[in-house]
């Protein structure tokens, strides 16, 4: 497998199928303590979970649904900075190896031309204001066809391969994310988040356009300006006020880009 291999993939488990990684990967540490840093991969998945409750649709054979398990040394509210890590990961392993010009819509969202090849699904436990484990979990889809998708999807949701028109290797491309996520780690722990930031503002497709965003029974809409230290999107609204939001649900709107932000719709 091609990347930098360091903690993160340093014990892999393979699985024909488990209901959610995620989920495999909790009980695993609940089970055992030499975790940090296992990676849990499935070639299917039962019941795969996406964010705010929903299912990722997880056929075999075609897709990757992993999850990393890490024990990082900082506290809960920082935690959504691995979101960003993972995003800025997978896209650098994206580009490089199928040269597909991935994008992330805040938080999580992996788009390709505007629809969602990805995503990814942060769990945490914490103790007494520390994390107790976190589970990283990315879901991206490399060689889906379109009859795998239901119906309902198919005009948001692409795979790789459906853009490339050819097949991806998933385990070279596994590989390469793992590398590029324990870079992206290791800035973290260096403790220069705005580097990380940085990398990520330079491949999102968010900042500087007008959005919508809900957040359980909130919505809000404004001009997306910035993302602060701990990953949350800060928002102008049109009376000028500043609000910062750490969850939600993005929407674009198009055709209104008021920067040239690499926004490829
Ligand atoms: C999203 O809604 O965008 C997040 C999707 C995350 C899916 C991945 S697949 C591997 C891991 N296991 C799960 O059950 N979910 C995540």
């Amino acid at each position: 497998m091609k990347g930098e291999i360091g903690l993160i993939g340093k014990e892999i488990i393979s699985l024909k199928t488990a209901t959610s990684t995620n989920d495999y990967a909790a009980e695993l540490s609940r089970q055992r303590d030499d975790t940090d840093g296992l990676v849990v991969l499935a070639d299917s998945q039962s019941r795969g979970k996406g964010r705010l409750g929903r299912a990722w649709i997880s056929p075999p054979g075609v897709n990757l649904y992993f999850t990393v398990i890490l024990k990082p040394p900082f506290p809960p509210s920082e935690a959504s900075l691995l979101t960003l890590a993972a995003a800025v990961a997978t896209i650098t392993a994206v580009r490089e190896n199928t040269g597909l010009n991935a994008e992330v819509k805040w938080p999580n969202d992996i788009l390709i031309d505007g629809r969602k090849a990805g995503g990814i699904l942060l769990e945490m436990k914490t103790e007494r204001n520390r994390i107790k484990i976190l589970t990283v979990g990315i879901g991206l889809n490399v060689n889906m066809s379109l009859h795998e998708f239901p119906e309902d999807l198919r005009s948001s949701a692409t795979s790789l391969k459906l853009i490339r028109g050819e097949d991806v290797d998933r385990m070279g491309l596994l590989g390469t994310i793992l590398g590029e996520l324990e870079k992206t780690y290791k800035i973290i722990l260096s403790g220069n988040k705005r580097a990380l930031i940085n990398k990520w503002i330079r491949l999102n497709c968010t900042l500087g356009h007008e959005i919508t965003v809900r957040n359980r029974d909130r919505v809000i809409s404004g001009i997306a300006e910035d993302v602060n230290e701990m990953g949350g999107l800060i928002i102008r609204t049109p009376g000028g006020n500043i609000e910062t939001l750490n969850a939600g649900e993005v929407t674009i709107v198009k055709n209104k880009p008021l920067n040239p932000f690499i926004c490829s719709y």
